[in-house]
């Protein structure tokens, strides 16, 4: 039987692109994605594309193409996962904030109860894919739950189930272009019919050849392996980034010279604030948490020490940059270009930018922060104190606020700080900028935007990371 309904539980960074560009490709699958989330779902459904709740680009165009046609967003789980043939699981997978393995383990409630939900209310023959990124062996609970309640719940003996593992590589701000011409697409599990029924959907727009399948186990693994190794090289990178700043060695040289090493490559060696965003650090507690389990304690240092090293990293940017501005930054005025993770998402999960905002706000600084894409709401979360009213504004009241407009943040400030890679912000004026600040003006790039061969920089001191 050929899959014509697809249900996918959670409609969030991975849930909404993905099954955006699954109804793109499979234009006979109707593909409906729910979440307990009204007010997620409600903008997802919102006539004005810029509302959507996430920006990524490229999204807005295919929720054209797509909504209410065959791609519908909904609150309503039952019949969702009534109509499934397929249903996806792409729900969150924190970290654990207390009980048993807090700190580490993932807390899988929201894995449970969705499975729970697709037990109660699934009918006939349903393929469950794990989307969502999840601990080893994670599909053993899922079949589980699944088997118990055919046992015992209302449908009992009608609902059969095959689960499978399909974890999502797509990376925010590229997702889209991920999610068309990915690099490999991993699919894995035991039953080879339900694994030709979901490599079938991929294989509309991508080469069979990059549909790789796998034992379950080694394909829950394997995602978590990606982004461990991928955070490694961040933290590889930035290390070295202090080594050159101690050394008088420049980064970008020493970037370019290994980059050039076929064997090494050049991509993700971009040393900067730390690695933020949902993924890396969750996945690597839960490696570490998974390697104490099997008592692999020297493994696990060894991953626990990549963390290390990022919330190192960002330490010693807050703490450079209040030294240079003469250790003092009680009521001085800083710019705070970016607080998104990277560029091209308005997601703030784990950005540097909180910790080193934080960090400036507990010196009693004013920071005007700009971004193009983060809401004042997010940060106000995130930084856990609201904004700053004009008047405080006005009497450089220590706080934040969100600028309306990049230029505005630089007016009488005494130092600027580049925390996201945002396009915008290498093309900065550096004469205007100038004229705007308070001498002795300080830039701080942790991300080397600004060219320092090229760029004259009219007076303004300059601190740029990885370099003397
Ligand atoms: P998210 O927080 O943006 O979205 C998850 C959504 O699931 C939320 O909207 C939430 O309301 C919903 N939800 C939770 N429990 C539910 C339930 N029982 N029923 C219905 N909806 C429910 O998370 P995300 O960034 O999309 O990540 C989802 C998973 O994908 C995680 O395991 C993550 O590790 C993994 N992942 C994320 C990325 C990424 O770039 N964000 C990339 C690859 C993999
Ligand atoms: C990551 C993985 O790349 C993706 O495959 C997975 O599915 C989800 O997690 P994401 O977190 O969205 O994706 O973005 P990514 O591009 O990997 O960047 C993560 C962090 O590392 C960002 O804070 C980014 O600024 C930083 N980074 C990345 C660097 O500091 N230097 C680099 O060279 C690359």
């Amino acid at each position: 039987m050929k899959i014509k309904n697809i249900c996918c539980i959670g409609a969030g960074y991975v849930g909404g692109p993905t099954m955006a560009v699954i109804a793109l490709k499979c234009k006979d699958i109707l593909v409906n994605v729910v979440d307990i989330n009204l007010e997620r779902i409600n903008a997802w459904n919102n006539k004005d594309l810029t509302m959507l709740p996430i920006y990524e680009p490229g999204l807005d165009q295919i929720i054209k193409k797509c909504r209410n046609k065959n791609l519908f967003f909904s609150n309503d789980l039952n019949t969702g996962i009534k109509n499934a043939d397929m249903i996806f699981i792409s729900v969150n997978t924190p970290t654990k904030s207390q009980g048993i393995g807090a700190g580490e383990a993932s807390d899988l409630r929201w894995i449970e109860l969705s499975a729970r939900q697709i037990a109660e209310n699934s009918t006939g023959h349903t393929i469950v894919v794990e989307k969502s990124t999840l601990p080893v062996r994670t599909a053993e609970t899922i079949k589980n739950i699944l088997e118990s309640q055919n046992k015992t719940g209302k449908n009992k003996g009608e609902t059969t189930f095959s689960v499978l593992s399909n974890p999502e590589f797509l990376a925010e701000g590229t997702a889209i272009n991920n999610l068309i011409n990915p690099d490999r697409v991993l699919i894995g599990g035991d039953d080879d019919v339900a694994i030709d029924k979901l490599g079938s959907i991929y294989e509309r727009w991508i080469n069979p050849k990059k549909i790789i399948k796998t034992n379950l186990w080694s394909s829950e693994l394997s995602k978590l392996t990606a982004n461990a190794f991928l955070a490694q090289r961040v933290s590889s990178i930035n290390s070295i980034s202090a080594i050159c700043e101690s050394s008088g060695a420049n980064i970008k040289e020493v970037t370019k010279a290994i980059g050039m090493d076929s064997r090494i490559g050049a991509n993700f060696l971009q040393s900067g604030p730390g690695f933020g965003g949902s993924c890396f650090k969750k996945d690597i507690l839960n490696i570490i948490y998974l390697c104490n389990f099997y008592g692999l304690n020297e493994v696990a240092d060894y991953w626990s020490s990549v963390l290390k090293i990022n919330r190192w990293q960002q330490k010693r940017i807050s703490k450079t940059i209040i030294e240079k501005l003469f250790n003092t930054i009680a009521g001085k005025k800083i710019s705070i270009l970016g607080f998104a993770y990277k560029a091209n998402t308005n997601d703030t999960r784990e950005s540097p930018a909180i910790s080193i905002a934080k960090d400036l706000l507990n010196e009693d600084a004013l920071l005007a922060i700009y971004d193009p894409k983060v809401s004042a709401k997010q940060i106000t979360k995130d930084l856990d104190s609201k904004q700053l009213n004009e008047k405080q504004i006005f009497n450089k009241n220590s706080g934040w606020y969100l600028s309306k407009s990049i230029n505005e943040t630089f007016n009488g400030a005494d130092a600027i700080i580049i925390l996201t890679d945002w396009e915008e912000f290498k093309k900065l004026n550096l004469k205007e900028i100038s004229n705007l600040m308070r001498k002795p003006a300080w830039i701080f790039d942790t991300r080397n935007l600004i060219d320092l061969e090229k760029e004259d920089l009219y007076g303004i001191n300059i601190w740029s990371l990885g370099n003397t």
